[in-house]
């Protein structure tokens, strides 16, 4: 078997706020805000994986069996000889296209890029047990801080956003990521990108408010970053996870709900947060999409359809897009 290498930094090619930048800039005034990468610490990639488990978050039991079903299709169009996986987690969806691979013969490379460097060297050790011969190249790094010195590798590219995880930028921001991957892209290359669709607000409320409140854990999870990484006081007690879908956005929107008028020490920052009961932190936006507002993403971010695997009913899109133009 061969051994995972530790991931190469993929240095930003724009400036981005550090951690503690965005609790000054979001936390201390309305409308309060957090980005969502720093859900990912290796306690907040464990939950993620499973909130991926429980009955009602149907996403990624949709997707593994879109992939399970078009796999060999993908495989045979793209014609890969490296994977790259954008915001990767636990690459077990990379792995039935890596398995896929195997099937047509085909050597590949794995090249997974996530802000948790500690889910990079999980999922890199148990590729290299189901393929032995895989060779795994983590990259880590923040997808938000620019693409322009990310090494991708040479050969025949396959890259991969999975999981609905575009659905976490802005509109803007999502088409100028998807921009700027596409411009990584050489003619020949192909992008696999994963969307939540529009659907009935039940279920969708249902997905982000499981029973066993393993999102909500999530969610007060990045409390806890900010506890370790700034020193802050934040008593979890204090908090409770809201999600609710904004229909006229086409949204999930994500919250941390103060249940009490309470301070939160930043000594490190020589700051004190304030905040009144019933006060709301944003944490995260999943966006949803329709056919055509997915279209739409792809067409302004320079990007073809070349095929598009749905779900029936149409839960979740699963889009093989090449460069426009070619
Ligand atoms: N693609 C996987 C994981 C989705 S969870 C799946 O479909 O199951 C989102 C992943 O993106 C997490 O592994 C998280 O660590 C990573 N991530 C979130 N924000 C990121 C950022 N700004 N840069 C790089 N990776 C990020
Ligand atoms: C990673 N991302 C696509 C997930 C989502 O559904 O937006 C994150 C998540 N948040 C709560 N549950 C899952």
């Amino acid at each position: 078997m061969r051994q995972t290498p530790a991931p190469i930094k993929v240095q930003p090619s724009r400036t981005v706020r550090s951690l503690a930048e965005d609790v000054l800039d979001g936390l201390f005034e309305p409308p309060r805000h957090l980005p969502p990468k720093y859900f990912y610490d290796a306690h907040g990639s464990r939950l993620f994986d499973a909130i991926c488990q429980t009955p009602e978050y149907y996403p990624t039991r949709t997707e593994m069996a879109l992939l399970s079903r078009h796999a060999a299709e993908i495989v045979q169009l793209a014609g890969p000889t490296v994977i790259v996986e954008l915001g990767s987690g636990s690459g077990a969806k990379a792995s039935l296209l890596i398995g896929a691979c195997a099937a047509q013969d085909r050597q590949v490379c794995y090249a997974p890029f996530d802000v948790c460097a500690d889910v990079l060297t999980e999922s890199g050790l148990a590729l290299q047990r189901e393929f032995p011969w895989l060779n795994v190249a983590p990259l880590v790094g923040d997808f938000t801080a620019g693409l322009e010195h990310f090494p991708l590798p040479a050969g025949r590219r396959l890259l991969m956003c999975l999981g609905g995880t575009i659905g976490n930028f802005t509109e803007g921001d999502a088409r100028d990521f998807l921009s700027e991957v596409c411009a990584l892209m050489h003619e020949d290359d192909y992008l696999l990108l994963g969307a939540d669709r529009v659907k009935s607000p039940a279920l969708l409320h249902a997905a982000y408010n499981d029973r066993r409140g393993v999102t909500a854990q999530f969610n007060l999870n990045v409390l806890s970053v900010l506890n370790a990484e700034l020193g802050a006081d934040f008593d979890l007690a204090n908090f409770e996870h809201r999600a609710c879908y904004n229909e006229a956005a086409q949204r999930i929107e994500m919250y941390l709900d103060s249940v009490v008028d309470q301070l939160v020490g930043f000594p490190e920052l020589g700051r004190t947060l304030e905040l009144q009961a019933g006060e709301s932190i944003l944490t995260e936006i999943s966006r949803k999409f329709s056919d055509e507002s997915l279209q739409a993403l792809l067409h302004g971010a320079g990007l073809r359809v070349a095929r598009h695997f749905e779900s029936s009913p149409p839960l979740f899109s699963l889009v093989l897009a090449t460069r426009a133009g070619n």
